[in-house]
């Protein structure tokens, strides 16, 4: 367990106790595309008092540890690609065709009423796109070559992990925008269910996406490039 000190980054806090990705949401701390920064600049930049947000940080240091998590920062990187695949490129390979339905069909009977779902459609729908592209090089170019890194001793792919990485963080980007468009993910006052619906699934999308970015960047990324194999 990594101490909690505020030069640490973000992100190495989260891959020492992935617990702590809660009080990170709750804040509004960029913990996947913005992992490298540092506690104390990740806290001015939320406009939060860093000695505040380590206090909380040690409150879940207390609670039960979660004995079932998996450590991903000591396991073998192919036993991690294969999580990530089947955890989180399953979610959204799933969940993007039906949130699509929802948006399109929530902007085609609201979007008159809210100004504000035309626009969510548009920034969705280009997410969507992205990722169904970014997923196929993750898993077609990338994955494959971190497997033989590990059995061959091949070099990191730098350019790739770094365009990777890039469309990481414009994802992040489409989602902080639906964020604002919809409030926090807030349902408006008289939202039909199915209205309820799709601002849930896109709240479960982010949340998703946070945790997907975070194993990517923070420890799958960062292992192949430093050399680190289990
Ligand atoms: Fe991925
Ligand atoms: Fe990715």
């Amino acid at each position: 367990m990594c101490t909690i000190t505020t030069d640490t980054s973000v992100g190495d806090l989260v891959v020492a106790n992935p617990g702590r990705t809660r009080i990170f949401e709750q804040l509004g701390i960029d913990y996947c595309c913005g992992g490298g920064k540092s506690l104390e600049s990740a806290c001015e930049e939320a406009g939060l008092d860093p000695k505040t947000v380590v206090t909380m940080l040690n409150a879940v240091e207390s609670a039960p540890a979660d004995q079932t998590a998996t450590d991903w920062s000591k396991q073998p990187l192919a036993l991690l690609v294969q999580h990530i695949v089947d955890t989180h490129h399953d979610f959204l390979r799933r969940e993007l065709p039906r949130l699509e339905r929802l948006v399109t069909k929530v902007n085609s009977r609201h979007g008159h009423h809210f100004g504000f779902l035309p626009e969510l459609e548009r920034v969705f729908l280009e997410l969507k796109d992205d990722l169904a592209e970014h997923m196929q090089t993750e898993e077609e170019e990338l994955f494959p070559l971190i497997e033989q890194l590990e059995s061959n001793g091949e070099e990191a792919p730098a350019g790739l992990l770094e365009q990777l990485e890039e469309e990481h963080a414009s994802a992040g980007d489409a989602l902080a925008t639906m964020r604002d468009l919809t409030n926090d993910y807030t349902p408006p006052v008289g939202a039909c269910n199915s209205f309820r619906g799709m601002i849930h699934g896109l709240s479960e999308l982010e949340a998703d996406m946070h945790q997907h970015v975070h194993k990517e960047n923070n420890i799958l990324f960062k292992r192949a490039r430093a050399r680190v194999l289990a």
